[in-house]
Order: C-alpha cells, then sequence, then structure tokens
C-alpha cells in the first residue's frame, strides 16, 4: 500500500486527542513511570502504526485509552474522544464508549471471544446492547459483516462456536465484532502475530480496507515494521515510554531524523522492499527502570550523544502537520 493515504488523510478532524498522557505503576519499591507525557492525535479514517520495542508502553497506551489499566496503574493527562474525557472515567461511563463507537482488537482473539457462545450470539449482543437492534435484525446484519470479512457460508458458520474456527477464521470473526458498531475508532494490538504471515498479512490488510471504507480511525500496535509500510499513513516511534519522533510514513521511512528510528530502520533489512521486518535490536539495553531520571530514555544507547541528553529530555518539537523529533542533537 502507497503512503498516499496521509496526505488525503491530513485535512480531516481529530477524532482523539491525547495530550501529555502518562502512566505509572505501583511496585514494591514504588512507582514507576511506563509512559511519559504522550501526545497525539488520530484523525477520522487515518491509519497510525505504533512502534517501539518491548516494553516501550504500546499496549498500555491503548489499555488506558480502553479504561482497561491494572488495577496497580495510575494515568494522568487528557484524552479527549468526540469531546469527551476518556482517562479516569468511571467504568460505567466509558462501557457505553467501548464496543460502540471504540473498539479494540487484541493478539489473542480467544481474548475477546467467549469459548462458551455461539459466534452468533457474541456478534448479536454487540448489536442488541449497543444499537438496540431486534434479534432477528442482529443476526443479518451479523452475517454481512461475516461475510465482509470473508468468511465463506457465514450464514451456517455464524451458529458455530469459537473453536470450530481455524486461527485466521477467528481473527476475521473478532475484526468483524470489532467492526460491526461502525466505531469511530479501532485500536489494534499487534493483532495477528499469532498467524503465518501470509495470513497476517491478509487478515491486517482486510482489517485496513474495512475501516478506511467506514472512515474508522485505526492505531496499529506493532513490532513489525513491514506492517507499518504496508498500511500506515502515519508513524508513532515510542521508545523508554516517550515519542521519540512522528511523522507520514513517508517521512518516517526515508528521512528518518531521531537516531533510535535510524537504527531501527537500518537494523530492518529490506525494508524498501516492504517485506516483513522484525524490529532486530540496536547495541545496548533500554534502561531497567523508566522515567526516574531526567534524560533521553535511548541516551545511554545513541551514538549521538551529548553531556545534555543525559541531564535533559528533549521536548518533541515540529511543525503542525504532525512532523515532530525528541532529540537535542538531531531535531526536525
Ligand atoms: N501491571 C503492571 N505492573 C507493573 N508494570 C507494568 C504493568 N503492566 C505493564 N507494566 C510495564 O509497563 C511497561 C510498558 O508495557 P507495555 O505492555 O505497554 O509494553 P509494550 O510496548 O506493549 O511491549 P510488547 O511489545 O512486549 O507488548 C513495561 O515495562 C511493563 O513491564
Ligand atoms: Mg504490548
Amino acid at each position: 500500500m502507497s503512503a498516499e493515504p496521509a496526505a488525503a488523510a491530513s485535512p480531516n478532524r481529530p477524532v482523539l486527542s491525547v495530550q501529555d498522557m502518562s502512566i505509572q505503576f505501583k511496585l514494591p519499591q514504588g512507582w514507576i513511570t511506563a509512559v511519559d507525557r504522550v501526545s497525539f492525535d488520530l484523525r477520522q479514517g487515518e491509519v497510525v502504526g505504533i512502534v517501539g520495542e518491548s516494553g516501550s508502553g504500546k499496549s498500555q497506551i491503548l489499555l488506558s485509552l480502553m479504561g482497561l489499566l491494572a488495577g496497580n496503574g495510575r494515568c494522568s493527562g487528557s484524552a479527549v474522544f468526540e469531546g469527551q474525557q476518556l482517562l479516569n472515567r468511571p467504568p460505567k461511563e466509558l462501557d457505553a464508549i467501548r464496543g460502540s463507537t471504540m473498539s479494540m482488537i487484541f493478539q489473542d482473539p480467544m481474548t475477546s471471544l467467549n469459548p462458551y457462545m455461539r459466534v452468533s450470539d457474541q456478534l448479536t449482543e454487540v448489536l442488541t446492547a449497543h444499537q438496540g437492534k431486534s434479534k432477528a435484525e442482529a443476526l443479518e446484519v451479523a452475517i454481512e459483516m461475516l461475510e465482509r470479512v470473508r468468511i465463506p457460508e457465514a450464514r451456517r458458520r455464524i451458529r458455530l462456536y469459537p473453536h470450530e474456527f481455524s486461527g485466521g477464521m477467528r481473527q476475521r470473526v473478532m475484526i468483524a465484532m470489532a467492526l460491526l458498531c461502525r466505531p469511530e475508532v479501532l485500536f489494534a494490538d499487534e493483532p495477528t502475530t499469532a498467524l503465518d504471515v501470509t495470513v497476517q498479512a491478509q487478515i491486517l490488510e482486510l482489517m485496513a480496507e474495512l475501516a478506511r471504507d467506514m472512515r474508522t480511525a485505526v492505531a496499529i500496535v506493532t513490532h513489525d515494521l513491514g506492517v507499518i509500510a504496508r498500511l500506515c499513513d502515519r508513524v508513532i516511534v515510542l521508545y523508554g515510554g516517550r515519542i521519540m519522533e512522528q511523522g507520514s510514513l513517508d517521512e518516517i521511512f526515508y528521512d528518518p531524523k531521531h537516531p533510535y528510528t535510524k537504527g531501527l530502520l537500518a537494523s530492518t533489512p529490506r525494508l524498501d522492499e516492504k517485506v516483513h521486518g522484525e524490529l532486530r535490536t540496536i547495541p545496548g539495553q533500554p534502561r531497567a527502570a523508566m522515567g526516574d531520571f531526567p534524560g533521553c530514555p535511548f541516551e545511554p544507547r545513541c551514538a549521538l550523544r551529548i553531556d545534555r541528553c543525559r541531564a535533559e529530555m528533549p521536548a518533541l518539537l515540529g511543525d503542525d502537520k504532525g512532523r515532530a523529533v525528541a532529540c537535542h542533537v538531531s531535531g526536525v
């Protein structure tokens, strides 16, 4: 997929606006910061990739936005969706938003699907609960959605239980469920890593295609730069709970500014051919504890570091088109 949609999507209004979101967890030794003052917008119809190595805070960002932060976690900042503040809302109020106008796809379909319920009941429940449809109406909408995610013989198969579907088909059911209520925003957390590469590519492309058709904004969290290259309009690069760089697909892939982004791209083979590229390691280790020091989290591994990087976290500075970099040495 080309990078064209970035330009097409940019005039659209933001459906979700995240400002200075931080997430901390309480451990026996005290609070640790997992996500540190992250800000970004998600615009109607665009697909944004959130990339970063394990532990960089990708999942926690999505989980907090969905109100699914662990019991020992706390979250500050602001996330405005359709004029409503999402962070720290009572679960009852969030329930009305979750599953109807905001939806999430998890890595393992069995996290979302109930193994003891027929797929038909699970899909229609979403529609009867959130949209007040009758059972019969809901069933027709659900069958149509299964057909859109290309499940053969949807009318018969909708009566089956999740375990009666193959892994790939279960992922399709999950995508159907997530898109049933035509959400404004869809979060996908490494949605296909459990599947083989060909099935992964088909499923993700299907998800992005349907989301674009419905003008749903999508945030995909992934380790896989190949996925980003094929599907995303914009990219957010996270490291140690901070945004290091963000920009359009072309800006990030062909004109990366941050040393971490450069390292990420350099260590991924044949990226220009848009093949699957798992993130390879950059020399050195991430810091064990995040956020408890004043400097840039990437400083210990950065070839370009200067004294200031250890003392002071650079601000994320950029233009009004969403291109931004947080680096004392290599800015926009
Ligand atoms: N309940 C918790 N208590 C303490 N620390 C937590 C908790 N949940 C997450 N963390 C920490 O928060 C940080 C960010 O985790 P997160 O799951 O967002 O990483 P990620 O970028 O999604 O990684 P991966 O690619 O491995 O899924 C990690 O250091 C993780 O250990
Ligand atoms: Mg994760």
